[in-house]
């Protein structure tokens, strides 16, 4: 039984490294990645209308662009954006008192991207515009008092305070209705990257509550039954509903990662492992040959941002970094192959093609969100050594002066990819083996007696049942549209109807959370052996074999 489990476990840590099927080797140099994805920013930049949004397009998606434009910056070490962010966030902030929105993730989007800008320069400018929107949010987000007084300011409802008796703090609203009791995994999903970026910047603890908050409230009641966030959450009634897209998994997996650089928590971390291989191979996204295709308003443009962010801050093991970094660099090909005419800087919807040819200022920042991940991601330096040539990359005409590391272009091998599938695999069943015999070892040489401690893995926790508390869904049939679908930036937009969900999609974890920290369930599996440890001794088998080329990564700096 126990074997099993472990079993289990071994094959799913093997499934964290690349499919053969996926192009992950990475052609493009660093100097030529930061080229075409100044191109594409730049392109966008231009369509800017004279008040800083996109025409026709929803308020939220100039917000989203300004924060790639300040993590480009972020992943170059320049200052390229902050003359024009500037200008930017002084237009917009004219528009309405702290980017407020009646979509509460478009308004928080402005948030997101002043607190990323402030994290590129260091401005107080910026960081007084993210202080802003987080008020704007911390209205819309459920608070403690909000719970004492079975109400939120901005709703004319009595609030459920707990729903399978987990508190409802950390949960925000999707609009700003007075009826409407939706909270949105976007919404939160935004708040808890404002807050996590805020926390570090200015580690006022404030902002930590408020961002452990929203990731406990993420993880205990949008989770489905394979640990993937959910959109909506009706605040008087407890139902869970919505469209499956990974925009709220993507931020929940960004704030992670940035609580993980505040605290070096390992519940964090493992939260954030577990979250990442939910994520990848989910097949409602998981399209053709490992290219994403995610049909939300904001398609994977979260994903691609949250697994950039791991990669960059080192937040998960080698063994999973590579897996995201691969994952990327597969939709960084696709992106640059596929969805785009050569020459045009002009990204379509989708990333299998046709290439697009209409500039659509949301078509271009979910494309955005590969090209600014695959910056950072780092090419393994060849074996072959050639001395590089020298350093003539001053002739590319955007970030040359910061691309000093463009390493050897050389792509890596298909048989690095192979030898670590197989080494992965093999690995796997050997440990599992080397298990098994020991196992067998200690039945046989010792009375049943003294088993107790020694079968379980020392550091293993202890066997927890999984309980799957399946509440019954009401279905009115209704279909969701999406979030923000507007035609216009008029605030004019379909409501969210509680629609059909499946079942399976519904469990809650019953572990409780009072404090402000993330505690780490297991909420798929029974487990012996922590997946972590798996992966540190897996990984230890792969750098024995295959990944002995070269050193360590080097270090990237963390933003
Ligand atoms: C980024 O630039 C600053 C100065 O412009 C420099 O001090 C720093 O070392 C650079 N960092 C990297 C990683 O290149
Ligand atoms: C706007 O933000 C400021 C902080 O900069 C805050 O004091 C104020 O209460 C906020 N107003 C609203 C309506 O959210
Ligand atoms: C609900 O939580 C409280 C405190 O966290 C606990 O005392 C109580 O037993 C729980 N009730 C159920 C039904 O789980
Ligand atoms: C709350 O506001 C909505 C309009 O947004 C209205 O239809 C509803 O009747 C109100 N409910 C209460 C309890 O006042
Ligand atoms: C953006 O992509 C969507 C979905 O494919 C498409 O319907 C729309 O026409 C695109 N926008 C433009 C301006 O091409």
């Amino acid at each position: 039984m126990a074997l099993l489990v472990v079993l289990f476990q071994a094959l799913r840590v093997a499934s964290q490294v690349a499919s053969p099927s996926w192009n992950s080797t990475l052609t493009a140099s660093l100097a030529e990645r930061v080229t075409l994805t100044g191109a594409a920013l730049d392109v966008a930049v231009d369509r800017l209308s004279p008040d800083g949004l996109f025409d026709a397009e929803p308020f939220g998606i100039a917000g989203n662009l300004y924060s790639q434009m300040a993590d480009f910056d972020i992943a170059t070490n320049q200052t390229k954006y902050e003359s024009i962010l500037e200008k930017s966030f002084q237009l917009v902030d004219t528009l309405g008192t702290n980017f407020s929105n009646t979509l509460t993730n478009y308004g928080l989007s402005f948030g997101h991207a002043a607190a990323k800008a402030h994290t590129a320069y260091s401005s107080p400018v910026f960081l007084q515009y993210a202080v802003q929107s987080w008020w704007f949010g911390r209205g819309r987000t459920i608070s403690e008092s909000d719970i004492a007084a079975g109400k939120n300011a901005g709703k004319n409802f009595t609030i459920t305070t707990t729903c399978e008796n987990v508190t409802m703090v950390g949960g925000t609203y999707w609009d700003d209705e007075l009826g409407e009791p939706s909270i949105a995994g976007v919404g939160t999903g935004y708040f808890l990257v404002l807050s996590a970026l805020l926390a570090e910047a200015t580690s006022d603890p404030l902002y930590l509550q408020a961002a452990n908050e929203s990731a406990n409230f993420i993880r205990s009641h949008l989770y489905n039954a394979v640990g993937i966030a959910q959109q909506f959450m009706n605040s008087t009634s407890c139902e869970v509903y919505g469209e499956m897209y990974s925009t709220f998994s993507g931020l929940m997996i960004e704030g992670l990662s940035i609580l993980h650089s505040i605290t070096n928590d390992t519940s964090t971390q493992s939260l954030l492992s577990d979250l990442i291989v939910a994520v990848i191979p989910y097949t409602a996204w998981l399209g053709e040959n490992g290219i994403v295709d995610d049909q939300g308003p904001l398609g994977s443009m979260n994903l691609l941002q949250g697994l950039g962010t791991v990669y960059a801050r080192n937040s998960v093991n080698a063994t999973l970094r590579q897996y995201v970094g691969d994952y990327i660099a597969v939709q960084f090909n696709a992106v640059t192959n596929l969805a785009t005419s050569a020459g045009t800087n002009i990204y379509g919807r989708s990333w299998t093609g046709p290439p697009g040819d209409i500039f659509s200022g949301t078509n271009q920042t979910i494309a955005l969100g590969a090209l600014i991940s695959a910056i950072g991601l780092e090419i393994a330096p060849s074996s072959s050594t050639t001395p590089a040539p020298a350093a003539s990359t001053s002739s590319t005409a955007t970030g040359s002066s910061t691309a000093t590391s463009s390493s050897p272009a050389t792509p890596r091998s298909r048989s690095h990819h192979l030898g670590a599938i197989l080494g992965g695999t093999f690995g796997a069943l050997a440990f599992v083996t080397v298990l098994a015999i020991a196992w067998w070892f200690m039945h046989r040489q010792r009375p049943r007696i003294d088993t107790p401690d020694s079968v379980q893995p020392a550091t293993g926790p202890k066997v927890t049942p999984f309980i799957a508390e399946t509440s019954v869904m009401t279905s009115s049939g209704s279909q969701i549209t999406g979030f923000g679908q507007r035609k216009s930036r008029s605030e004019h937009r379909e409501p969210p109807a509680p629609s059909t969900i499946d079942t399976a999609q519904s469990s809650h974890s019953s572990n409780v959370n009072p404090q402000p920290s993330i505690v780490e369930t297991n909420r798929d599996t029974v487990s012996v052996l922590p997946t972590e440890r798996l992966v540190q001794i897996l990984n230890q088998r792969l750098q024995d074999r295959t990944w002995d080329e070269g050193e360590a990564p080097p270090a990237y700096p963390v933003v």
